[in-house]
């Protein structure tokens, strides 16, 4: 039977430092600020917006909303951004995805100043992770990586296998896990004899966004496995990409869906805001 992996206690200890890092600056008269833009109604968007608002609360970071109307223009959009940017209260600015499909959201990353880019989406510090330069990386694949080394996983030499490549999750992962030594495989929807890479694969991270996608037949014994998703199956329960139950018997380690990944991502975000509000006041 694996080790589960307590994202949502890790989480809570990473809360904690960073609510002493946040009362020191507050301290000093610095007040850290986050600045969150939403486009549309997306009811995913909301709840993981609400979730981010909350734990800004917890640790004292101030959370600013900007709820802009679906039919916004791109200019619009950008003119807000600049806006912000300027501003020297705001500490960090996220803009949640997905925005309506007529809007250039690569565009408007792009236009975020890469030293508040607090989810390391901006071309800028996207080439800062690949050379593994100091930047903002972004949450999730931060988030896992600090899991590996809470958990004592070495990747030195590992086979790590990705499957996802999407430029949230699955690319800035590849960068992280080089910059620790793996040897990367990443897969996707193209990818010939997926099961042949994912058996091959000592660490096996998932984010596709499929329920019960992994099954064990597909896992190395002994294996490490991180599930990135976050579905509903057809009861209405939240589950992640891997399924579970049965993967748990066969790995060494896994991650939980809810109380894996999820709470970490939200707690590196913090930790994102709060080191861009210290850089700024270098
Ligand atoms: N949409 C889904 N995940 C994310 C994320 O980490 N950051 C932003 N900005 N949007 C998202």
């Amino acid at each position: 039977m694996a080790v589960i992996i307590d994202g949502k206690e890790l989480a809570k200890k990473y809360r904690a430092k960073l609510k002493v890092k946040c009362d020191e600056l507050k301290n000093k008269g610095i007040n850290p600020k986050l600045a969150v833009i939403m486009v549309g109604n997306d009811n995913a968007s909301q709840i993981y917006v609400k979730n981010k608002s909350k734990v800004c609360e917890e640790i004292g970071i101030i959370f600013e909303e900007y709820l802009l109307n679906e039919n916004i223009k791109q200019d619009e959009l950008i003119n807000l951004i600049e806006k912000l940017n300027r501003d020297d209260s705001v500490h960090g600015i996220l803009l949640q995805s997905p925005i309506p499909s007529n809007l250039n959201i690569n565009e408007a990353f792009g236009k975020i100043s890469p030293e508040k880019d607090v989810d390391g989406f901006n071309p800028v510090n996207v080439g800062k992770l690949a050379l593994n330069q100091d930047t903002f990386v972004s949450c999730t694949p931060y988030g896992i990586m600090k899991m590996f080394e809470s958990y004592n996983i070495d990747l030195t030499g590992k086979n790590v296998t990705i499957i996802g490549r999407s430029n949230i999750v699955g690319k800035p992962l590849i960068q992280c896990c080089l910059n620790k030594n793996a040897t990367v495989t990443v897969c996707h929807s193209k990818t010939k004899d997926l099961n042949e890479h994912t058996k091959n694969a000592d660490i096996l991270i998932v984010a596709i966004g499929k329920s019960k996608f992994v099954t064990d037949d597909m896992v190395k014994d002994g294996a490490v496995v991180i599930d990135v998703g976050i579905n509903r199956d057809e009861n209405g329960k939240l589950t992640g990409d891997v399924d579970f139950e049965n993967v748990e018997k066969k790995a060494s380690y896994i991650t939980p869906v809810p109380g894996g990944v999820g709470p970490m991502t939200i707690a590196m975000l913090m930790n994102n805001v709060i080191k861009a509000t210290e850089n700024a006041k270098l």
